[in-house]
């Protein structure tokens, strides 16, 4: 037996989470309404509110008729939606029963069938389901092909679909083919903001606006479908983030080094080789990028091998506590370095989502928890010239034309990745 789910410990609804739970009651103006869409800042209270209007509104108006949850993937899902899910009908008292191998939920003879819209298989069974209505999170992470397999499943009469998101950029569809043409389509549009979630105390929302910067903090804080344009890193500040070794020995007395790591980004044709080493002071107070090695001229596998030999030597003798190298996909040059330094643990880097790694790196800044080293010119400079790829609005990614060194970037973020929980503590 599993254990039981604890009880969620509601608290009172803000007025914008009422009109989201009451939309669809009879004394509603909105009643009639198929399709309700709430979107806005992160943590504002819209999955916990669209949540419970939806189960309210499934067993208000139905006995014994089938529903999809859909999550942008299946661990997303459990997370965000089952989980609270499972304490919210614990609170009402509600019995029912979670077939975790075939992920579905029954209460009171209705079937909520789960999906994470990522799944390739689910949308086989997505397409022989004829369901009474659909709860959606995180909608804007979906394929476009899901949404709309899933609103066509929901043909039942009086069907309804309740749909909620982060924003990305302006262009993206679900923000010009639903919200912005809402009032057409008869959609019930509601926009979320911080203050929208009364369980937030004044310091942990003021956490919040200081985890995120530029177009993170308009998206996620703000709640704007934000354009990604310009600078990326406009939480870099010289003044802030660069430190003198005077400065570093001071810190290092009271906050010791507790391991270090290395990121290695190969040279491909036009673009340079570059080494970066990461300290990471004890109980993950902060990432200190101590040196960097960058190549420009490429790319003998030997030249590079030399130089790998030299600087991890150097750098051996000052932190003998080298835990890992990671290093681009490589294979060859990673059998070569591997047979090089054998004392040096050398790995494949994970290579996160690139949007991922500068939403870490942009917190890492904005928390105070990163330093570079005078001495790092190279990233130094990658992070004051990084510009967004105007080209590709819906997507984060930064421009790649060989006028800015992405080199650098990717070796550092390969030296960090792994530890973005460690130190941001999320
Ligand atoms: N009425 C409420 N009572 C108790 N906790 C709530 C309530 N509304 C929101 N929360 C809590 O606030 C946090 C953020 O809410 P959530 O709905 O997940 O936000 P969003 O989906 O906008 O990111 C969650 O931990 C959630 O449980
Ligand atoms: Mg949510």
């Amino acid at each position: 037996m599993r254990k039981k789910a604890h009880a969620f410990e509601f608290q009172p609804f803000s007025t914008k989470q009422r009109k989201l739970l009451f939309w669809w009651e009879p004394s509603s103006p909105v009643r009639d309404h198929d399709m309700v869409i709430a979107d806005g800042s992160i943590r504002s209270g819209k999955t916990i509110a669209m949540l419970c209007s939806f189960l309210r509104w499934s067993f208000a108006h139905y006995k014994e008729e089938d529903f999809i949850i859909a999550g942008k993937s299946m661990g997303a899902l459990k997370r965000n939606v089952v989980k609270p899910m499972q304490q919210i009908l614990q609170a009402w008292s509600l019995p029912y029963s979670y077939n975790r191998s075939e992920n579905y939920i029954t209460v009171g003879g209705n079937t909520y069938y789960l999906f994470g819209a990522n799944n390739e298989a689910s949308q086989d069974v997505l397409q022989g389901l004829t369901a009474a209505g659909a709860l959606a999170d995180e909608t804007a992470l979906f394929p476009r092909s899901f949404v709309d397999q899933m609103i066509a499943r929901c043909s039942r009469d009086g069907a309804k679909v309740f749909m909620n998101c982060n924003p990305r950029g302006p262009s993206h569809w679900f923000k010009k083919e639903f919200i912005d043409l809402a009032k057409e389509k008869h959609i019930y549009y509601l926009h979320f903001q911080l203050n929208d979630n009364n369980t937030l105390s004044e310091s942990v929302k003021e956490r919040y606006m200081r985890m995120y910067t530029g177009v993170f903090f308009r998206r996620y804080i703000l709640g704007e479908w934000a354009q990604a344009e310009g600078s990326i890193y406009t939480g870099f500040d010289r003044h802030r983030h660069v430190w003198s070794q005077d400065k570093l020995e001071a810190y290092i007395e009271a906050n010791p080094f507790s391991f270090f790591t290395i990121g290695v980004d190969f040279g491909g044709s036009g673009s340079a080789s570059v080494f970066t080493l990461v300290g990471f002071t004890r109980n993950f107070k902060k990432a200190i990028v101590l040196d960097e090695y960058y190549d420009p001229d490429n790319f003998s596998a030997d030249h590079l091998k030399g130089a790998w030999v030299q600087k991890t030597e150097r750098w051996k003798a000052m932190y003998p506590r080298i835990t890992d190298a990671y290093l681009d996909h490589e294979m060859l040059l990673i059998k070569s370095f591997r047979q090089a330094t054998p004392q040096i643990p050398v790995r494949y880097a994970r290579k996160l989502p690139i949007a991922d790694r500068i939403s870490a790196t942009d917190m890492l800044m904005a928390t105070d928890k990163l330093v570079v080293m005078e001495n790092c010119k190279h990233l130094i400079e990658a992070f004051e010239s990084a510009v967004w790829d105007a080209r590709k609005p819906d997507e984060l990614v930064r421009l790649d034309n060989g006028t800015v060194n992405i080199d650098s970037l990717d070796s550092f973020e390969y030296a960090t990745e792994k530890h973005y929980r460690d130190l941001l503590r999320i």
